[in-house]
C-alpha cells in the first residue's frame, strides 16, 4: 500500500542530517511511497496551519535536490552537512494552543508515519506530542554527543570524532614548534564519548571527561602539570589536553570556556611547582599553554562515508518498520546491527534521568575505552596515572 510520510529534523543540527534525509527519500521512493519534508522541526506544522506553506511545498522528491547545467544528476544531498529542512533548539510546545495547531497539521497533511530525527532533547518533546496526537511516529537518533539511550551510535557523532581528531593533529605540530601545552575542548553537553574517543585516535596525553572528572580539583591540577613535567622529561616537549566542556570548575560550576580555564590554572599551579623546586620542573619556569575551543565546527563537515553508511542504514530500517505499521519505535544500533526499540520505553528512561540531572547516555567508566586510554599512558584524571 502506498504511503504519504513525513520527515523532520529537530534539534542541534549534525554532519549526516542530509544523508537520512537522502536515504529515506530515496528507499520511499522505490516503494512508490510520497515523502514530505516539515521545516524547522514541529514548527513546521505550525507555519503549515498558518499557511506559509502549502502541503506541495513540502514534497521531497527523489532528484528534486539537483544541481543545474552540468552538474545536474549528481546526488550531492548525502555529502552536504546541516539540514535541508532546518531544525530548531527550542520548541514553543508547552503553550497548549501551540501543541494543538502541531497535533492538526499532521492530521492535516494526511501523513501516515512521521520519522523525527533528533536527539534526547527533542525526542522527549515530539513523543510527547505524538502521543496526544496519535502520530504514527519512528525515532532516529542523531548527535554528536552519543548520548541517546539503547543505542551505540548516533548519526553525527563519528563525523565528529573526525573533526577534532584532525584538529589534535593540526595542533600537533604548532604545540611541539614551541613546547607548548595545547588544552582542547570539545563538545558533548555532559558526555564524555566526543573527547575520549577522538584524545584516544588523536595522540592526547590527557582526556578529561565528566563521568572521570565531574570537576577539576587541586589534586587533579597538581598531577595534570607533573604528568606534562614528565613528558618533557621523557623527551616530549610539548602536550595535548583534551577537555570534554561537561567537565566543571574548581568550584564545581559549569564554565563556558572550560579550556581557557583549565589553561590558565595549569600556568599557574605549574610555576608554583617550579618555584617549590620540584625536580620535575627544573628545567621549567611554567608551562606554557594555549586553549582552542572547538566549537560548531564539530557540528559540521562533509559526514564521514560511516555516517552516510548509518543513515542509509537507519533510513532502511525507519521505512522497514513503517511498511510493517510497526510504530512508536527508536531505530537503533546494537550489537553491530540496526534493530529498534519502543519509545515509550526509551523516552521514559530519559526522562527519569532528565529529571535526576544525569546524562542518558555516558560513558562507562570501566569500559574498554577508558582502559585502552589508561594503558596507552594517557591521563584520565581519578587520581589513577
Ligand atoms: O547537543 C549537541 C551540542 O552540540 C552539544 O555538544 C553542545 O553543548 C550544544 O549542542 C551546543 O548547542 P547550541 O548550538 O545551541 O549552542
Amino acid at each position: 500500500m502506498n504511503k504519504r510520510i513525513g520527515i523532520l529534523t529537530s534539534g542541534g543540527d549534525c554532519p549526516g542530517l542530509n544523508a537520512i534525509i537522502h536515504g529515506v527519500v530515496k528507499c520511499a521512493s522505490q516503494k512508490g511511497w510520497e515523502v514530505y519534508g516539515i521545516p524547522y522541526g514541529t514548527e513546521g506544522f505550525l507555519k503549515l496551519e498558518q499557511g506559509k506553506w502549502q502541503p506541495e511545498d513540502l514534497r521531497l522528491q527523489e532528484y528534486g535536490y539537483n544541481l543545474p547545467g552540468l552538474l545536474q544528476g549528481i546526488d550531492i544531498l548525502q555529502f552536504l552537512s546541516g539540514s535541508i529542512l532546518g531544525s530548531l533548539s527550542k520548541g514553543n510546545t508547552e503553550d497548549k494552543a501551540i501543541a494543538q495547531t502541531i497535533i492538526q497539521g499532521y492530521k492535516d497533511l494526511q501523513l501516515d508515519a512521521l520519522i523525527a530525527v533528533g536527539g534526547d532533547g527533542s525526542l522527549d518533546i515530539i513523543y510527547d506530542l505524538a502521543q496526544q496526537g496519535q502520530w504514527n511516529i519512528i525515532a532516529i537518533p542523531k548527535t554528536i554527543d552519543n548520548d541517546v539511550p539503547f543505542t551505540e551510535r548516533s548519526i553525527g557523532f563519528r563525523t565528529a570524532v573526525d573533526t577534532v581528531t584532525s584538529a589534535l593533529y593540526n595542533l600537533t605540530f604548532t604545540a611541539a614548534s614551541h613546547d607548548r601545552t595545547m588544552i582542547v575542548q570539545v563538545m558533548g553537553r555532559d558526555a564524555g564519548h566526543l573527547a575520549l574517543h577522538s584524545g584516544i585516535a588523536g595522540g592526547a596525553d590527557v582526556i578529561l571527561i565528566p563521568e572521570l572528572t565531574p570537576q577539576i580539583d587541586a589534586n587533579l591540577m597538581n598531577d595534570i602539570c607533573i604528568r606534562i613535567a614528565q613528558l618533557r622529561k621523557s623527551g616530549r616537549k610539548f602536550a595535548l589536553v583534551i577537555v570534554a566542556e561537561g567537565v566543571k570548575n574548581l568550584q564545581g560550576e559549569k564554565e563556558k570556556y572550560i579550556g581557557d580555564y583549565l589553561a590558565q590554572k595549569i600556568d599557574e599551579i605549574s610555576h608554583k611547582l617550579c618555584l617549590s623546586d620540584k625536580p620535575e620542573f627544573c628545567n621549567l619556569d611554567k608551562i606554557e599553554t594555549r586553549a582552542t575551543v572547538l566549537g560548531h565546527i564539530q557540528r559540521s563537515g562533509t559526514p564521514s562515508s560511516y555516517d552516510r553508511l548509518l543513515a542509509a542504514a537507519f533510513a532502511k530500517k525507519a521505512l522497514d518498520l513503517i511498511a510493517e505499521e510497526h510504530y512508536n519505535q527508536l531505530v537503533v544500533w546494537q550489537n553491530g546491527e540496526v534493530q529498534s526499540q519502543p519509545l515509550d520505553k526509551v523516552v521514559a528512561y530519559i526522562k527519569k534521568c532528565h529529571q535526576q540531572g544525569v546524562c542518558p547516555s555516558p560513558v562507562n567508566p570501566d569500559g574498554f575505552l577508558v582502559q585502552t586510554a589508561r594503558s596507552l599512558g594517557i591521563y584520565l584524571g581519578n587520581g589513577k596515572r
